[in-house]
């Protein structure tokens, strides 16, 4: 994959702004990205901010190209969480998955993924926690490369990083779906084969998470009987 890297020193949003020149310029390459040293009206899922202090986290937005069926997409962010995870490996910072598509040290969060659906493919936002101090200002338990490593790092180093593993992850997606990146991806999981409970609004079911389908799917038993689950969040 051919990635266009372009660096702004503050943004509102990173997904925002690609998405606004998208709309100008519809035959935008895949593999454009754009990356900002400050975001000042990031959003996370289910309407969160996600705030970037200057210089403190990598933050930035990736538009992939892609013919696949809709529902297929949503697992291309998966197959991102799991690069950003080996790139924390090779860190030396020991990564997990949470289902949809968080990656986790030691239960925290320490980055976060928006995708949203365009025109022609999908946006895919990435908020990695690298020199962030404290999460004390965070409404969730959060940490960062810093707080796990006690080192700081250059986030420009990191995205240079990063790009040849997602290339890896996102071609092996292109090629053949969930299913080419399950096998990682499942290997990132504690609670695989454990109780758990996942939300969906105000519904909660709780059942032994058994694996993931073809589209990254979560595959939940409850009495014996092993259904999708297409929505929702792991608590826990
Ligand atoms: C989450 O809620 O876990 C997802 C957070 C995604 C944040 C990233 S930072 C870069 C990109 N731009 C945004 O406005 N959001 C995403």
């Amino acid at each position: 994959m051919n990635f266009k890297t372009q660096w702004f020193d503050r943004l509102p949003s990173t997904n925002t702004f690609l998405k606004e020149r998208l709309e100008l310029e519809p035959a935008l390459s895949s593999g454009t990205i754009v990356a900002a040293r400050e975001q000042t009206q990031g959003r996370g899922r289910r309407e969160r901010e996600w705030l970037t202090a200057a210089n403190e986290n990598l933050t930035f937005s990736l538009f992939l190209r892609t013919v696949s069926k809709p529902w297929k997409i949503p697992s291309a962010t998966m197959a991102v969480a799991v690069a950003v995870s080996e790139l924390l490996d090779a860190e030396g910072v020991k990564a997990d998955l949470k289902w949809p598509n968080d990656v986790l040290v030691g239960g925290k969060k320490i980055c976060g993924i928006l995708s949203e659906a365009v025109s022609g493919g999908v946006i895919i936002g990435i908020g990695l926690n690298v020199n962030m101090g404290n999460a004390e200002h965070i409404d969730q338990p959060a940490t960062s490369v810093l707080m796990e490593s006690g080192e700081r790092r250059s986030i420009d180093d990191l995205l240079e990083k990063l790009l040849p593993i997602l290339s890896d992850r996102l071609g092996e997606w292109e090629q053949g779906g969930f299913s080419k990146v399950r096998k990682k991806w499942e290997q990132k999981v504690p609670t695989l084969g454990k109780t758990v409970k996942v939300r969906d609004g105000d519904a909660v079911r709780v059942g032994i998470l058994c694996g993931f389908g073809d589209d990254g799917e979560l595959l939940l038993e409850e009495q014996g009987v092993v259904s999708s689950v297409w929505a929702g969040d792991l608590e826990g």
